[in-house]
């Protein structure tokens, strides 16, 4: 996180796990961002691909298909069966436009203060919605996810309110302190680049030297290599339940439109939504360019568009970009 984070703005996620960027995003793009949504039924939520994606699919019959279940048996806050009450009731995993339109606002209002010149993916966005009746992900780190497939330990998380969440409304997400201390730290990007490399090892298929998640899937040696990624998650769910009482977490209050950065490879949670009216949160994850061994997908979810726009660091601007003209520059990834 140091590399992508302003020497002021690491020292305070060393301290509270989060940064409190003092940004607050106009209410012209927080309707945007209302609107947009209201218009999509819930039916779109598609969080659940993650736990049960796309796997008997009759274009993918036998052990194909059941080898994409367990490769793609994900879930981001530990097993759940899929009876497990409802999460959210709208939870919308894409790349919409609001993406640029939101980095636009908050570069505009000084959000590169808080970041050095790494450039990063905003690779996919996230619109989460529910009432006090529905659940939430529970205490969980977001480890490597298959979906989503490229990504780093110094993933940001920009979370933004969509009302106000304090003490009253409940509602408040609470993230990792000290996260130098924390058992996911120091192995948080070694960890993504050794089963990269396993996956290399078995001889998956390549893009430009880097692993693709399609290559992955279909080399002679997936089952290994889906072995090894349960193993990864079940490892997880174990840490998880072994770390549960000992963490220390900021509680976060937050008011309408503001905009906090934290590590989804952490510890974080999300407290009991009190009122009658609708908790909404709007999140954009941007991965940095670092050199993971793998090599970034253009859809994710079940052919969703992810990996769209890019924050260049350096220009401090957004832009899209296609992956399959362009490469990005990845850059070393640091060691500490
Ligand atoms: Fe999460």
């Amino acid at each position: 996180m140091r590399t992508v984070l302003s020497e002021a703005s690491y020292a305070e996620f060393q301290s509270q796990g989060f940064v409190r960027t003092g940004l607050v995003l106009p209410d012209a793009v927080l309707d945007q961002i209302r609107g947009l949504y209201q218009a999509m039924p819930a039916s779109l939520s598609n969080w659940s691909y993650f736990e049960s994606n796309a796997i008997a699919s009759p274009r993918e019959p036998g052990r194909k298909a059941r080898l994409k279940h367990l490769l793609r048996s994900w879930v981001p806050g530990g097993a759940r069966p899929s009876s497990s009450p409802k999460v959210y009731e709208k939870s919308i995993y894409g790349s919409t436009e609001m993406i640029p339109v939101v980095l636009e606002a908050l570069l505009e209002r000084g959000l590169k203060d808080h970041l050095r010149e790494t450039s990063f993916l905003a690779a996919h966005d996230i619109l989460l919605e529910g009432t006090k009746h529905d659940h939430n992900f529970g205490f969980h780190d977001d480890g490597f996810g298959w979906d989503i497939f490229f990504q780093t330990g110094d993933d940001i998380t920009v979370y933004i309110a969509l009302q106000d969440m304090n003490e009253e409304t409940g509602g408040r997400l609470s993230v990792e302190r000290h996260p130098e201390e924390s058992v996911l730290f120091a192995e948080r990007n070694r960890s993504v680049q050794a089963f990269a490399r396993y996956c290399k090892d078995q001889g998956a298929a390549l893009k430009d030297g880097r692993v693709t998640r399609e290559g992955a899937e279909t080399c002679r040696r997936r089952k290994h290599i889906a072995d090894a990624y349960r193993r990864m998650s079940e490892e997880r769910n174990l840490r998880t339940r072994r770390h549960y009482r000992k963490v220390e977490m900021s509680t976060i209050d937050m008011r309408k439109g503001e905009v906090i950065l934290f590590n989804n490879k952490l510890f974080h949670d999300v407290e009991t939504w009190k009122c009658s009216s609708y908790r909404s949160v709007y999140i954009i994850r941007c991965l940095p360019l670092y050199e993971m061994g793998l090599s970034p997908p253009r859809k994710f979810l079940n052919d969703v568009d992810c990996n769209r726009y890019l924050l260049d660091g350096e220009a401090g601007l957004v832009r899209a970009i296609d992956l399959e003209t362009e490469t990005p520059t990845f850059v070393a990834c640091p060691t500490s």
